[in-house]
This record gives structure tokens, C-alpha cells and sequence, in this order.
């Protein structure tokens, strides 16, 4: 069963990036209504993670003991109510003896806690990395990915090592995905002296690892900041359409219980998101950079092509582009050259025209033009 898990990259929320430390089995209750009620559901996310901070102890044979202030009901009880919501529950553990805030991790506890989450009806396993004690990290990722399968249940299975030691060479068969960055922030271009990332910074990344991208196995770009308030709606919607296609996990970090129409609009998107729930399974390939303008292309089944002209400047880049003079690498695939493709803007929702004449369109500073071409 595990091997035929997400198959396309997995959909959900997670609580890290907007409540940190503060979970409880309410605030994911809430969580879980506001996915249904939104719309978010129905554009297919699925997954309800509750981060770290949900863990206080063990009891005398070891068993791991969820917060009784916080999650009153015990965790059964709260995959219960996500399962009968019609979604999934994901937890969080640590390879490490303690996890990053200090909770007890799954280092020497990692049959007794997988089979601890599959008797609650857990889904989702996030696995994080500190207090990793000096580990080899495949081994300590390999144990409990043996642990989980053993469990008998089936349950997506992250690796949380922030691609510190190159995952994508390792991760497939152990995990689903694997983190390939320290944090992200919620800013555009942005490098902190500790290791936080922003979107640009998280791309430039993601650009080298598509080869180790596929159906059961995704590089994670983290996970999403839309709706947190540290970006303009063009670099959120740049950031939407990146992880679009870049075929990476979307899971959204904002409270889905207070949206605007325009964090809504973004992340609710079907047709932005098609392209990534796309059974292909391939992760788009910077194909065109022209300085601070590039042009990235993802290969979609049928035969078809999501193209993504990203401006990463702080000007408007006037794009008149002709369709004919670039030799698109995917020739195999798609062939301009050959066929008249219909570009569909999927932003607008509306076709704006075809290969045969040249593209002009203002992209704004730091947005993007997201197309999908299919034959004529
Ligand atoms: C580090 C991870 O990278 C974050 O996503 C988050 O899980 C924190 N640890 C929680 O302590």
C-alpha cells in the first residue's frame, strides 16, 4: 500500500507556519470545517497536519501522550471527526530523541509510535530532524519509513531533514517527499543568516532536482505562506504557480477559518492546480533564463505543455513572445513546430490565443503569465 500513495503531490494544511507551538484538537476541528466550507476541499486539498507541539510525554511502556490540556479527546477521537469531515489527519514526529521545540521525538520508539498512529487512524506522517543525535540520515528516514509500512496502514510518509543531506538521491521508496530547504519565510527574495528562505530562493533550489521527481516520490518546496500577509497578491500568486509547477506539495499555512477572496481565489485555483495534481508527475524545468526573466515548461499528460514566463524583476516585463523561435526542448512531447496549440491563460480563465501568433502581454513585477497549451 505505501508505494501507491500520492501519486500526485499531496493536497492539505498545515498548522506550523501560521500557529506555530499554539495547536489543539479545536483549532484543528475549526480547521478542518473552514476546508470543507471554503472550497478547498473541492479543489482537492485532503491532508490536515497538526505540526509540532501536540506531544508532552510517555507513559511507563512508552507510549507517546498527546497533550491532555490541549487535545482532551485524545487523538482517536480527532481522526474521527477528520475522517468523518471526509479528510485525512497528519501528525508529526522527529527522527531525534526530542523534536525542534523540545516534545519527545520517536528516536528508540519508532514500531511502538507507528503502530501507536495507525490504531488512532493517522494518514500523514511528517518526520523532522533536530536533535538527530549525529544519525545517518537515510537509516534514521529508512526505520521509520519500515516502521509505518509495518503498521499495515497506509500513511504518506515526509521527510522533514531540510535537504541537508540531498534526500532526492535517497528519499524515494522511504518517503513520499522530502524537504529540500531550511524554513521558508513569507517574503519574496529574502536570505536570513539562519537558514530562512523565501519564494525566489526556495525556486532556485527546487530548478536542479527535477530528475528525482515523480508519482509516489516529490521534492518539497515547503509549504505554502499564502494568506499570511508578508507578500503582495502578485508574489502570491507567484508562488502558487511555482509550486504548481514545480509538481511539490500544497499545503497551505494560513488560517483557513479567516480568508480574503483574494487568498481564496489564489488558492482555490482548479486550473493552476491541475497542473500540479497532473498525472504525469513531472516537475517543470527552467528552459529559458534570460537574466531576471525566465521561462520554466512542465510536460502534462495528453500531450500538452504548462508554461510559466516568471518575472522575477521589479519592473513590468513586456512580453511579446514568438512561439516559433525557441526550440522547445520537449520536441518529443510538444511539438510548436509542428502542431497549433491553443494558449490558455490560466489566471484569466480565458484562451488567449495560439502558437501560431506571437504571445504580448504585460507580466508585472514579480508575477507571472501561467499558460497551458493543448493541440489545436
Ligand atoms: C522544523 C521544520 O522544518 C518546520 O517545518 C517545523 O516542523 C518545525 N521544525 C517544528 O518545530
Amino acid at each position: 500500500i505505501f508505494n501507491s500513495l500520492a501519486q500526485t503531490p499531496p493536497m492539505g494544511w498545515n498548522s506550523w507556519n501560521k500557529f506555530g507551538c499554539n495547536v489543539s484538537e479545536d483549532l484543528i476541528k475549526e480547521m478542518a470545517d473552514a476546508m470543507v466550507e471554503s472550497g478547498m476541499k473541492d479543489a482537492g486539498y485532503e491532508y490536515i497536519v497538526i505540526d509540532d507541539c501536540w506531544q508532552v510525554g510517555r507513559d511507563s511502556t512508552g507510549n507517546i501522550i498527546p497533550d491532555p490540556k490541549h487535545f482532551p479527546h485524545g487523538m482517536k477521537a480527532l481522526a474521527d471527526y477528520i475522517h468523518s469531515r471526509g479528510l485525512k489527519l497528519g501528525i508529526y514526529s522527529c527522527a531525534g530523541s526530542y523534536t525542534c521545540q523540545g516534545r519527545p521525538g520517536s528516536r528508540g520508539y519508532q514500531f511502538q509510535d507507528a503502530r501507536q498512529y495507525a490504531a488512532w487512524g493517522i494518514d500523514y506522517l511528517k518526520y523532522d530532524w533536530c536533535s538527530n543525535e549525529g544519525q545517518n540520515a537515510q537509516a534514521a528516514y529508512q526505520t521509520m519509513s519500515d516502521a509505518i509500512k509495518q503498521s499495515g496502514r497506509p500513511i504518506v510518509f515526509s521527510i522533514c531533514e531540510w535537504g541537508e543531506n540531498q534526500p532526492w538521491k535517497w528519499g524515494k521508496g522511504i518517503g513520499h517527499m522530502w524537504r529540500v530547504t531550511p524554513d521558508i519565510r513569507d517574503c519574496f527574495q529574502c536570505k536570513f543568516d539562519w537558514g530562512g528562505v523565501g519564494v525566489l530562493d526556495i525556486i532556485d533550489i527546487m530548478a536542479d532536482l527535477y530528475p528525482y521527481a515523480g508519482p509516489g516520490h516529490w521534492n518539497d518546496a515547503e509549504m505554502l505562506e499564502i494568506g499570511n500577509g508578508g507578500m503582495t497578491k502578485d508574489e502570491y500568486i507567484t508562488h502558487f504557480s511555482m509550486w504548481c509547477m514545480l509538481a511539490t506539495p500544497l499545503m497551505a499555512g494560513n488560517d483557513l477559518r479567516k480568508m480574503d477572496a483574494e487568498t481564496k481565489e489564489i488558492l482555490t485555483n482548479k486550473e493552476v492546480i491541475s497542473v500540479n495534481q497532473d498525472k504525469l508527475g513531472q516537475q517543470a524545468r527552467r528552459f529559458m533564463d534570460m537574466g531576471e526573466k525566465e521561462i520554466w515548461a512542465k510536460p502534462l499528460a495528453n500531450g500538452e505543455l504548462a508554461v510559466c514566463f516568471l518575472n522575477r524583476t521589479e519592473t513590468t516585463w513586456h512580453l511579446n513572445y514568438d512561439w516559433h523561435k525557441q526550440t522547445i526542448y520537449f520536441a518529443d512531447q510538444v511539438n510548436i513546430h509542428k502542431k497549433e496549440y491553443t494558449i490558455r491563460d490560466l489566471w484569466k480563465h480565458q484562451n488567449i490565443g495560439t502558437t501560431q501568433a506571437n504571445t504580448v502581454c504585460d507580466i508585472p513585477p514579480h508575477g507571472v503569465l501561467m499558460v497551458r497549451l493543448s493541440e489545436k
